[in-house]
Formats: C-alpha cells, sequence, structure tokens
C-alpha cells in the first residue's frame, strides 16, 4: 500500500503482483482536514490519522504495511562525490558532509544516502544521492501513521517516486516531472534511473484558485469550481476577451481566465528556470548539449484546462499529462475506475510508493 499524505488530499493505493504483473487491485481518497498539513509537515497527526482511516475505508484497503513519502521545504537532496571506501566509513563522511548544506543543525536531521556509482573516468570515486530531512517531520508522519494503526516500511521522499510512475519499463530512462498539487510544484528529473534534481516552486493549484478569487471579489469556494469549469487561455490571446459561463452566467472580460494565465506565466517562468538549471548542469555532467525536450506534468493541479498548452506554448518543449497507469494496470471493478476517473494525476505520488512495494518485495 502507498499513502500520500497531500495538503488537500490523502490517497491511498494497494497494488498486488499478480503472475508477475503489478495491479492497482483498490485506491482510496479523503481530504486532508484544513490546515492540518503544511510545508510537507503533518501538525496535527490524530486529525489526520482518522482522515487516512476514512480513505483507506472508501478503498476498502485492509493491510496495516505502508510505503509513504514526505516532502517540503526542509527535504534535501544532494549529489556528492566520495573517494571509494567501506560503505560504514561512507555512512560517516556522509553525515559530516551533510552538515555543511543542510539549512538546520544536522543533529535534528535524519539522513540518508543511496550509491549512485562511480562517475565515468573516476573508477577511485563514488557519487552517493544524499537525502536529509528535519527529524522532526519525520517524526510527525511515522506518529501519524502509528496513530491510524499503520507500519511505514519505508519513508521516501516524492519527487523520486514520479520516475517509478512515468518511466518507461524497467529501462533507464530520463524524465522532467511537475507534480502541481495544492500548495506547491515539486519539480524531479530523472536521468538514466538516477534522480538528478528536485525543486519546490511555492505555486500550486491552490494559486489559480486564490487568483481567480482576488480579481471576481467571490469567495474562494465559487473560485474553486469557477476555475474548475474555466480554461487558461494560450498564452497570446489571453487579451481576448469573452468570458466562460460559470452558474450566473458569463463572466465578463475573461476575468477567470487572465487570473488563470497571471499564475501560468508565474509557473511557467519557474519551469523555465529549472529546465535551464538542468541543462546546464546536464552539459556540464555529459559533455553534449541535449536539452530536455519535454516535460510531464501531474497532481491534482495539472488538471486544469489548458495549462499544459499554455505551458507548452510558454516554454517551446512539449507538456503533456503523465498517465499513472503507464507502468500498472486496472483490477477490474468499477469503482476503481472511478477513483481513477475522478483522481487519477492527484494518485501518482501513491501509486510510485505502492510500486516500490512490488519491486522490494
Ligand atoms: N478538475 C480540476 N481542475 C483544476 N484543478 C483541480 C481539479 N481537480 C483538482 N484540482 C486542484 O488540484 C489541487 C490538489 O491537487 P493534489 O490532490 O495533487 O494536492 P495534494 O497532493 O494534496 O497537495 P500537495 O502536493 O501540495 O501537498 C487543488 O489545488 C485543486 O484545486
Ligand atoms: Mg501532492
Amino acid at each position: 500500500m502507498g499513502l500520500d499524505i497531500g495538503t488537500i488530499l490523502i490517497k491511498v493505493v494497494e497494488i498486488t503482483k499478480t503472475k508477475g504483473a503489478a495491479e492497482i487491485t483498490r485506491a482510496g481518497v479523503h481530504p486532508t482536514p484544513e490546515g492540518a498539513v503544511a510545508d510537507g509537515s503533518v501538525l496535527d497527526p490524530s486529525r489526520v490519522a482518522a482522515a487516512i482511516k476514512e480513505a483507506m475505508r472508501a478503498g476498502g484497503i485492509r493491510s496495516n504495511e505502508v510505503y509513504a513519502a514526505i516532502a517540503g521545504d526542509d527535504v534535501v537532496v544532494r549529489h556528492a562525490l566520495f573517494p571509494r571506501m567501506p560503505r560504514e566509513e561512507l555512512a560517516q563522511a556522509v553525515k559530516w558532509d551533510a552538515g555543511a548544506y543542510i539549512p538546520y543543525p544536522a543533529k535534528d536531521a535524519s539522513i540518508d544516502f543511496q550509491i549512485i556509482g562511480s562517475p565515468a573516468g573516476s573508477p577511485d570515486k563514488i557519487e552517493v544521492m544524499i537525502v536529509a530531512a528535519p527529524k522532526k517531520l519525520v517524526q510527525s508522519h511515522v506518529e501519524t501513521m502509528q496513530l491510524a494503526g499503520l507500519y511505514p516500511l519505508a519513508l521516501d521522499i516524492q519527487p523520486i517516486t514520479l520516475d517509478r510512475v512515468f518511466r518507461d519499463g524497467n529501462a533507464e530512462t530520463s524524465g522532467f516531472y511537475a507534480d502541481i498539487g495544492g500548495g506547491t510544484t515539486d519539480l524531479a528529473y530523472s536521468e538514466d534511473g538516477v534522480l538528478r534534481f528536485t525543486r519546490i516552486v511555492p505555486i500550486g493549484g491552490n494559486d489559480f484558485t486564490a487568483a481567480v478569487a482576488e480579481a471576481t471579489g467571490r469567495g474562494i469556494d465559487w473560485a474553486e469550481t469557477a476555475k474548475r469549469r474555466s480554461r487558461v487561455p494560450v498564452p497570446s490571446s489571453t487579451a481576448v476577451a469573452g468570458g466562460v459561463s460559470v452558474e450566473d452566467g458569463a463572466f465578463e472580460d475573461g476575468a477567470v481566465e487572465q487570473a488563470l494565465a497571471s499564475v501560468g506565466a508565474r509557473l511557467a517562468l519557474e519551469l523555465r528556470r529549472s529546465l535551464d538549471y538542468c541543462n546546464a548542469q546536464a552539459r556540464t555532467r555529459r559533455g553534449v548539449d541535449t536539452p530536455l525536450a519535454s516535460v510531464i506534468l501531474t497532481g491534482g493541479g495539472s488538471r486544469l484546462a489548458g495549462l499544459a498548452e499554455f505551458l507548452e506554448s510558454s516554454l517551446g518543449v512539449a507538456v503533456s499529462p503523465g498517465n499513472p497507469l503507464k507502468n500498472v494496470s486496472l483490477a477490474k471493478g468499477s469503482r476503481l475506475a472511478d477513483v481513477l476517473a475522478a483522481h487519477g494525476p492527484s494518485l501518482s505520488v501513491a501509486i510510485g510508493l505502492a510500486l516500490r512495494g512490488v519491486e522490494d518485495s
């Protein structure tokens, strides 16, 4: 079972391996209690635990062993080179090294690492991916799971799960992913199966809603509905008027669309910066210039109509929604199909987590 405790929505997905093939057998969602999760931390473990149980009940999931993930600004991912040395020594060296670039005292951090391998031409060195997160953040997740009666088998970092969901089978492919959640957009770039880049952009689906509310002077609930019925206009036609009809008739001047486009433009700018950064890093690493040509979108915020097209024409690279069923099939059952139809893009992280369980077993 994979568990994704989002700011907006809690998702649980159960994957079963039958005859060598991974299949989603159950899935459920439940709204996250308002304000109970912020910046990746669970602020109210008991209310979130109750919501997890609701999501499990909704999906008919009974298992109690779970793969979960942490995310947030304070989760730091770095790559570093070390001289070749035994694993225990490396663990010590990593601890020392991590202290230099985590923005909080190393004694307050949970630190883990994964050996990536020797860089080309340097057999005496090993490249290591180091992950650090505040102990308090990790503890808030563990406590929440325990309160929900769950036993965490492993804690991933969210960006790592995306490549598992969208990669081409078992091939070590490359992909640039943008998980547009409620509060943030999490970017991840995997190259040849190695996570090379992660970044959290503080713009998410809720910012589109807030911009609509502000531009129209209406409440957040109205704005959320209007957003879901509207479309981000293609960049050049932003100025073209013509409102979309929302409940009480057409909205003048395309104020909703303009609000959506202005947040879209901010998001595009951040994506551009990160693509440029990844391209520059890849050039240094590989000595060849092959700029990234595509971005895969996921997360509930990616369901905003017209957003992929908007980003594509702003960025000049192909932008398309990721298929959460790329590497896993769906068991028969209409209820399951309904959950996927209603929440597909929101389920990616939970699917990636459950897939880890299948890989590990
Ligand atoms: N049909 C839709 N059209 C536009 N936006 C949508 C639609 N459905 C959901 N959203 C938006 O998706 C966002 C929630 O996405 P998601 O479930 O991925 O968030 P989360 O994982 O809980 O958040 P985070 O990853 O930031 O913790 C909300 O901002 C919501 O408005
Ligand atoms: Mg999310």
